[in-house]
């Protein structure tokens, strides 16, 4: 029987479309979670924290492959060291990570950037760690998943006023990385590879105004400048990949599957 692949964040956003499409391939998934969960016929769940590494030397106990999609706002570092140092002198081949655009060109220096675009320096912190962990490894950077687009749109959509930075986003269908990141967990460790990025670029503004009109509501729009450098390479377009735009599905495409049944 071959060896189980290492799915962290496989309870996520991304994840859970990364072990579809592993199983559909034909692996074994086994994915770390912090909650408990029962285990199916092509899944096993182990359960684990890697903010503290508690669980992690068994979760990665007789597997060839890990794809670590776990993330949240703050201490992507301190995750990506916790797998690391259980991973090493495993047996493991090859450790795939998922990163975000701009995690290089976003520089997090003040504290009001750090408040802001934490999250930049943290992904930054978990690439050094994977390519430094002297395992086989493949690091895809990707921009805004369209989910996670629609979560912060929404939530400003709960504001009479809405305050609007003069910032862009490329944002891209979670399918659609999720698809690459399979195929990339399939293949030869490759390094940083090239970035995927949605088929467009939008202003906040445009991306508010769409699911404004897609949800049928009316509000004020009130245009912001964010202070700080991380917020000035933001807004010159640090965290775009024009040149990668390789996503096909749109935007409006996806609001309109979301929200096209009345739900907002
Ligand atoms: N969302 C985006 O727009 C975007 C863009 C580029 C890159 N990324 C990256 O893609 C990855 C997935 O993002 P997502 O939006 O799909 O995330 P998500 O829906 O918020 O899911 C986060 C996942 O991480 C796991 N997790 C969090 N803290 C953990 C911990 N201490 N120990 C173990 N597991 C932990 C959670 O598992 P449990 O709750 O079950 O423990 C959950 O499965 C992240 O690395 C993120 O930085 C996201």
């Amino acid at each position: 029987m071959t060896s189980p692949i290492l799915l962290t964040g496989g309870t996520g956003t991304l994840g859970r479309l990364v072990s579809g499409r592993l199983q559909n391939a034909g692996c074994r998934v086994r994915v770390l979670s912090r909650a408990r969960h029962g285990t199916g016929d092509d899944m096993e769940f182990v359960t684990g924290d890697l903010a503290t590494g508690q669980g992690i030397d068994a979760a990665v106990n007789g597997v060839a492959t890990i794809v670590h999609c776990a993330g949240s706002a703050k201490g992507d570092g301190d995750k990506a060291r916790n797998l690391v140092r259980a991973a090493s002198g495993v047996g493991v081949q090859h450790l795939v990570y998922i990163s975000v655009v701009g995690a290089e060109q976003i520089p997090v220096v003040s504290r009001v950037d750090r408040a802001m675009f934490g999250y930049f320096a943290s992904k930054l912190d978990a690439e050094r760690i994977v390519a430094h962990s002297g395992l086989p490894w493949t690091t895809l950077r990707a921009t805004q998943f369209f989910d996670s687009m629609l979560m912060v749109v929404r939530q400003m959509a709960k504001m009479p006023v809405i305050p609007v930075p003069g910032v862009r986003f490329q944002p891209i269908d979670t399918g659609e990385v999720a698809t690459r990141l399979v195929e990339l967990a399939l293949g030869k460790p490759s390094g940083l590879v090239p970035d995927i990025a949605g088929p467009r670029v939008y202003g906040m503004d445009e991306l508010v105004g769409s699911y404004l009109r897609a949800s049928h509501r009316r509000r004020l729009i009130m245009p912001v400048r964010l202070p700080g450098k991380a917020a000035r390479a933001v807004r010159d377009g640090a965290n775009l990949a024009p040149d990668r735009a390789v996503g096909h599905r749109t935007w409006e495409d996806f609001l309109a599957q979301r929200l096209g049944s009345g739900r907002t």
